[in-house]
């Protein structure tokens, strides 16, 4: 029997840049249209950002803290651990954790702060991490961010991929609670699939196999924690997948049986996002007139690696 561990969302907040990159721009590059696009993907818009050198990584990923310690008017002094989930940090070294550590003035703090590469999986891993570094009592609040520049990484002469990714941030505040607020995960990786989906100056995919491979994994995953918690589909008030092709989650829904209104979607404004997408719709489900208190939301992604998670969280 799994330990039982209490995890409470204090508050949500996400930003993307305001440059939009949609179909019709991408018509213009390369040989492509928004019928083939909206119809193979669901996109039609991403945003994304004008310069590195003027906005980069960790500048959404202080912008999306910042919106969430607004939110709920936190004490941001109370923050203890900083946990970035990228593949895209503004340096090798120092982390984008680091980074926004400084942007938020608490570099007088003498706390850990560092990333996570576990692909478009890692939001998932690093709410894992934080949630076992609460528990460890050791630390009271964490600020957990999933962040890219997945643009810099993006080879504007491949149809295969330029028209799937976009940039953004999301971020979460967590603290250890003593309420009913039970936090379970699954996080696991198959790393003899790396050549599937990898980043060397570009990304670069197989998309046929890496589709194949993400609508078995997504079943297993949300079947796997439902199954670690005994609790069933009902339960679950809504499903929040990442967010990386319409098509993947019409056909997991279709495959477990499920109804797509059960699953959280904004792919059509944002593209994949990677450690951003789950993080972002997170925050924007939270937002919504949807979400009441002690409702449990089920999280799922897979991604490079290959990497792949999944999480019940009590809101
Ligand atoms: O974050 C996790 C990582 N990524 C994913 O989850 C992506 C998973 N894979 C996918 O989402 C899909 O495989 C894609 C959207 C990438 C591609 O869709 P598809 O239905 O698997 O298309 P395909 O690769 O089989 O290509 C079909 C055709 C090809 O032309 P031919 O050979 O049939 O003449 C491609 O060259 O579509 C062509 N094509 C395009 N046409 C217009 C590929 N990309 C484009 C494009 N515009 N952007």
């Amino acid at each position: 029997m799994k330990k039982i561990n209490n995890l409470k969302i204090i508050s949500t907040g996400h930003y993307v840049p305001e440059k939009c990159l949609t179909n019709e721009d991408l018509e213009k590059i390369v040989d492509t249209s928004d019928k083939w696009i909206f119809s193979r993907t669901g996109i039609k818009n991403r945003h994304v950002i004008e310069n590195p050198d003027i906005e980069n990584t960790s500048d959404l990923a202080y912008k999306a803290s910042l919106n969430a310690i607004n939110k709920a008017k936190y004490d941001k002094n109370k923050i203890d651990l900083i946990i970035v989930a990228t593949f895209t940090p503004d340096y090798r070294s120092p982390s984008v954790a680091n980074l926004v550590q400084a942007k938020l003035g608490l570099s007088h703090k003498e706390i850990p702060c560092f990333d996570i590469n576990a692909a478009c999986a890692g939001f998932i891993y690093a709410l894992n991490v934080a949630l076992q570094m609460l528990n460890s009592g050791n630390y009271k609040s964490a600020l957990i961010i999933g962040a890219e520049v997945i643009t810099k990484f993006t080879d504007y002469t491949d149809r295969n991929t330029c028209v799937l990714f976009g940039d953004g941030a999301g971020a979460v505040i967590l603290e250890k609670t003593l309420e009913d607020k039970p936090a379970h995960f699954f996080t696991a990786s198959q790393g003899e699939l790396d050549k599937l989906i990898y980043v060397d100056e570009f990304v670069h995919m197989n998309g046929k196999e890496v589709y194949l491979f993400a609508t078995s994994i997504l079943e297993k995953s949300i079947k796997k924690v439902l199954n670690d918690t005994n609790l069933s589909y009902n339960d679950i008030k809504t499903i929040i997948p990442h967010q990386a092709n319409l098509r993947i989650i019409q056909t997991v829904a279709k495959n477990l049986g499920l109804d797509m209104s059960k699953f959280f979607i904004n792919i059509g404004e944002y593209g994949n996002t990677s450690a951003a997408s789950i993080a972002i719709a997170l925050d924007e489900f939270m937002m919504s007139p949807d979400a009441k208190p002690n409702d449990k939301v089920l999280l799922v992604g897979f991604g490079g690696g290959f990497t792949y998670a999944s999480a019940i969280l009590t809101i």
